[in-house]
């Protein structure tokens, strides 16, 4: 799946930028699906995102500035609201009306981030964490950097509990007992419920320090919430009750990048474990994770009708996930987008091929 051609994702929300990278007055460049956007800040606190791309000659609006709650871009100065509205042209100062708009998009406020919607129907919420200022539980801001890996290779990850013995045997991996417990997969209005044990081994004393368990073998209970398309919420409980919630958005830059915006929740305190300890040890994690996902095919093929791929027992959420989004898809009358690489090679027939 081409996740930029395919429409159905330009209606979903996405964490898209820190709000402390816009407060500071200046307009700012993302890519989203594909899309070039701006974000910007508007006095009253609510942020704006629009296409960015001004309408007279393409001009990147993020490289112009803020003045009065308006965005200017810097050719020729055109000024446009937090609607995409142009208000004012240097060129005709007695225009009254101007005729021209860019195309502005839904945007919210949550968990440090803005959110934002190409599409003016989104046909998601905004994900309702409930760790979010639960009494007894911090929140702790850990990344926000792209990586070459497409968002659903990223969530099928986070729910394969197979991989942890081999990608994270220098930190918590236990391949000495790589069998897989059961696990349960439920359904969700937002996407699936996954719970079950995985038997760690906690590498030494700096993973033992931030999981506040001196011994080496452990089990950690999880219970992970992925929610469509690209974001999940990993609450990993160890034995001492200690709650360690990972929360992870693969927003999508592209079809081959992600940003990965993740933050996460624990239930003790400064004092007990430091921020920068926690921060570090989901470093070494994240890293073991990225060295692996960047080389996979990000092209996943949501339609199980080939041999493509071979699967087992952990796979299952992730298969659980394609079957999801192509139901999805095909709800809202789209065929899945593959690559032509791969439709050649594996002799796949789809009606839709990217060009
Ligand atoms: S390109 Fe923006 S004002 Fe001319
Ligand atoms: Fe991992």
């Amino acid at each position: 799946m081409l996740i930029t051609q395919q429409n159905m994702f330009r209606h979903f929300w996405y964490p898209v930028m820190p709000t402390h990278l816009l407060d500071a007055g200046s307009p700012q460049a993302f890519r989203l699906l594909g899309e070039d956007i701006v974000l910007w800040k508007v006095g009253d606190g609510r942020y704006a995102s629009m296409e960015d791309r001004c309408c007279h000659r393409t001009a990147k609006l993020s490289m112009g500035w803020l003045e009065n709650d308006r965005i200017v871009c810097g050719y020729h100065g055109w000024a446009y609201d937090c609607t995409g509205q142009c208000v004012s042209m240097p060129q005709s100062p007695e225009a009254v009306k101007i005729p021209y708009k860019v195309k502005s998009h839904l945007t919210d406020v949550r968990y440090g981030y803005v959110w934002v919607c190409l599409e003016p129907d989104p046909i998601n919420t905004i994900p309702v964490l409930e760790e979010d200022g639960a009494p007894g539980f911090r929140l702790i801001h850990e990344f926000y950097e792209p990586c070459r890996a497409s968002g659903l290779r990223l969530m099928e990850n986070f729910f394969d509990f197979s991989h942890t013995s081999f990608v994270h045997k220098g930190t918590f991996g236990n391949m000495v007992d790589a069998t897989p417990r059961k696990t349960e997969i439920e359904e969700t209005e937002h996407g699936i419920v996954l719970r079950g044990d995985v038997p760690v081994l906690n590498a030494d004393e700096h993973i033992q320090r931030v999981v506040r368990d001196q011994g080496v073998e452990s089990v950690r209970h999880m219970v992970s919430n992925w929610y469509m398309p690209f974001m999940r919420k990993s609450q990993i409980t160890y034995p001492n009750g200690l709650i360690h919630s990972l929360v992870t958005s693969a927003t999508p830059i592209d079809d081959e990048r992600s940003m990965l915006c993740q933050w996460i929740y624990r239930n003790d305190t400064e004092a007990e474990v430091s921020a920068a300890d926690c921060i570090e040890m989901d470093r070494r994690i994240t890293n073991e994770d990225i060295l692996i996902l960047e080389g996979l095919d990000h092209d996943v093929p949501l339609a199980p009708a080939n041999a493509e791929e071979a699967h087992m027992y952990t796979d299952r959420p992730g298969l659980a996930m394609r079957r999801r989004l192509l139901k999805m898809l095909e709800a809202r009358g789209e065929k899945e987008v593959r690559t032509p690489r791969n439709l050649a090679r594996y002799g796949i027939r789809v009606e839709t091929v990217s060009a």
